[in-house]
């Protein structure tokens, strides 16, 4: 197979300013080096760009060590073994890894399999290889974990998910459906509401951004309360859902995308409703779960197979497009899975 000599990257230039301009990362090129022992050539497929992306472009200290200025900005890609030095790796396997916005890379074997994160995959044939990103991948994970396994959602209780219509609350929305929930989302629009309504049908949505007041309106979708509120937004969003609780009602902090990158964090007025309601408010991280998923992942697999999910992937093509794709994660342009096919899939 022919390698090429030269790494395509986008490099951190600045952090961000109070949201997302578009000219954090730089584009540039470099020569491949030549594999030592012990290391491999990975080529990405498929790039994943997910929420913690403002997170890692940002100054403020997250759970991963920083990204310094000049690195290459990092990611969750599907990458293919273009050539391998290291006797656990082979040509042509694929693997699900934490690492950067770039079409090759050179990395340590060893590094990979000691790093928690990296996951050798065997794409099903019978399903597009994008599945592995957002169904199958590390959103559609963190939804069933955060449902299943922190939200412990029950036939029959009322769920109200927000970012219903992105890559986890999709997913989020599903799994509640297929436990025998009553599911209610929060979406930004029209055209993600319906296709909440008519696609996943759900039992009731809310637009939050035609309503005046979301808590009246969450109130009037959902009288008898919440039971499990699967929270992806944070911030003005989660002030609206705490006076909805039912009494001993559970929060699943999956993530508070509306903070990511703001200079000013928002002050949730509502928490002392924690106390009074008996509520129970859990956050949780997809990394510490990683060693349970080749458990998960054949039973996910199944139920794409057999129609019980669907796949929902907004996908943008060509790696020089990453950073203008990355806008619409603020803008809400995506329904389902932003990705970026870096390699014909
Ligand atoms: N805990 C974990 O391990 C884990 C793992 C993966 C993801 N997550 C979290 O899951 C959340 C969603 O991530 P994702 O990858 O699914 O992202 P996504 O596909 O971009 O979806 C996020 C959704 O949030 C909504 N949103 C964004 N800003 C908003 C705002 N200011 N107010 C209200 N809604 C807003 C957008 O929808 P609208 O257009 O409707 O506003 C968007 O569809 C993030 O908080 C992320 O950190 C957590």
């Amino acid at each position: 197979m022919a390698l090429p000599n030269k790494i395509h990257s986008w490099i951190i230039d600045h952090y961000l300013r109070d949201g997302l301009d578009g000219t954090e990362l730089r584009w540039e090129s470099r020569d491949i080096p030549e594999l030592k022992q012990g290391q491999v050539l990975i080529k990405t497929c498929l790039l994943s760009l997910d929420a913690s992306n403002l997170l890692w472009l940002s100054d403020k200290e997250d759970y991963l060590p920083q990204l310094q200025l000049g690195e290459i900005m990092r990611g969750n890609i599907i990458a293919r073994i273009e050539s391998s030095s290291h006797p656990d790796f082979f040509e042509g396997e694929y693997i699900l890894t934490l690492q950067g916005w770039s079409d090759y890379a050179v990395v340590d074997g060893d590094a990979l399999l000691s790093d928690k994160i990296t996951m050798k995959i065997r794409p099903n044939p019978a399903l597009p290889l994008d599945a592995y990103v957002g169904t199958l991948g590390v959103t559609g994970w963190s939804a069933y974990v955060g449902l299943i396994k922190i939200g412990k959602v029950k036939a029959g209780e009322r769920i109200l998910i927000s970012g219903a219509a992105g890559a986890t609350g999709i997913m989020a929305a599903q799994f509640a459906k297929a436990a025998g929930a009553k599911v209610y989302g929060i979406a930004g629009g029209a055209k993600k509401c319906q296709f909440l309504k008519n696609t996943l049908n759900l039992d009731g949505v809310v637009d939050y951004k035609a309503e005046q007041s979301l808590q009246l309106a969450i109130g009037e979708l959902i009288p008898e309360g919440v039971d499990v509120f699967f929270d992806n937004v944070g911030g003005e969003i989660l002030d609206a859902a705490l006076p909805n609780m039912c009494i001993n009602g559970r929060i699943v902090a999956s993530g508070s995308v509306s903070q990511y990158g703001q200079a000013e964090q928002y002050g949730v007025k509502n928490l002392p409703l924690v106390t009074s309601k008996r509520l129970r408010m859990e956050g949780f991280l997809i990394l510490d779960y990683i060693d349970q998923i080749p458990e998960i992942l054949p039973v996910m697999e199944e139920w794409l197979l057999a129609g019980k999910l669907i796949n929902k992937n907004h996908l943008v093509t060509g790696l020089e497009n990453a950073p203008s794709a990355l806008k619409l994660l603020v803008t809400g342009g995506n329904i389902g899975k932003l990705v970026v096919s870096v390699d014909k899939v």
